[in-house]
């Protein structure tokens, strides 16, 4: 089997929860130097982790543990607080935008050496599906990931000359834990499941191999874009 991403260096920060940890496993088994980093050590995957809070880290210690060259960054933190907007108090528009927006900024800002030096990266930003079609509830996190649209499209403009493509991913509601809320029921799932036009709630595996994509070289013609996998939700209407 060909193995994609045979002698790259890829840092995956989240990578110990679901999409993060089923990325992980696909871009192993692809052949990648993986590197992990978040708050606690992914089971059952075989690669260096660096312990790190993305909410109060030193760039300087994560730099020194980053390879001289890194051609692939996941950055895969973030919450979903859904409040009436009245119920939305200054501390959640903060979280959320620290969590979702500032961390993914400044962790790519660390790695910013190494993967110019790849000369051929690629980074991933998430985003959810309520930036781009309203929805009720959610206007905290998708005025923070908003703002990783932005820094999407304003990094790949910026870092087009150091051959470093930026994109990002729109999910609508994914089964992992980060989710776990809203699918904790047989009824709650099965009315989630019927408000996409595909029927189901996502999988990790449906994000997870669509970054896996965006990372690789398939998809080196690719920047500056934000991916909807949403099972349709944010395109079709079912009559
Ligand atoms: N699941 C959905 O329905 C859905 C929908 C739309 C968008 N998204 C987006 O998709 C992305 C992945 O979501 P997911 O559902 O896979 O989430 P998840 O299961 O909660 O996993 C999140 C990962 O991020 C890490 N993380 C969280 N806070 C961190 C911190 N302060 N410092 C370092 N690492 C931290 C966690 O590791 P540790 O706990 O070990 O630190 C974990 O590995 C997120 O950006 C999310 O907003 C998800």
């Amino acid at each position: 089997m060909e193995e994609k991403f045979k002698e790259k260096n890829i840092l995956i920060v989240g990578a110990s929860s679901g999409i993060g940890h089923n990325l992980a496993k696909h871009l192993l088994s692809e052949g990648a130097n993986l590197i992990t980093a978040s708050r606690k050590k992914p089971e059952d995957i075989d690669a260096p982790h660096i312990e790190l809070d993305v909410l109060d880290f030193d760039a300087k210690e994560l730099q020194n543990q980053l390879p001289d060259a890194l051609h692939g960054l996941a950055y895969c933190p973030g919450s979903i607080n859904l409040k009436p907007f009245t119920r939305l108090d200054e501390n959640d528009f903060l979280n959320d935008f620290k969590i979702n927006a500032l961390g993914a900024a400044k962790i790519a800002q660390a790695c910013m050496i190494p993967l110019k030096k790849a000369k051929g990266a690629g980074i991933i930003f998430f985003s959810t599906v309520a930036v781009q079609t309203g929805m009720g509830f959610h206007a905290s996190i998708a005025s923070a990931k908003g703002a990783v649209e932005g820094l999407t499209r304003s990094l790949a403009a910026e870092l087009v000359n150091s051959k470093i493509r930026v994109n990002a991913i729109a999910p609508s509601l994914t089964d992992t834990p980060l989710a776990a809320n809203l699918l904790s029921s047989d009824e709650k799932r099965e009315a989630s499941a019927k408000r996409h036009p595909l029927g189901t709630v996502g999988q990790p595996q449906d994000m997870a191999k669509a970054a896996s994509y965006l990372l690789s070289e398939d998809s080196s013609w690719i920047t500056g874009q934000v991916l909807k996998i949403d099972g349709g939700l944010s395109s079709l209407r079912n009559l």
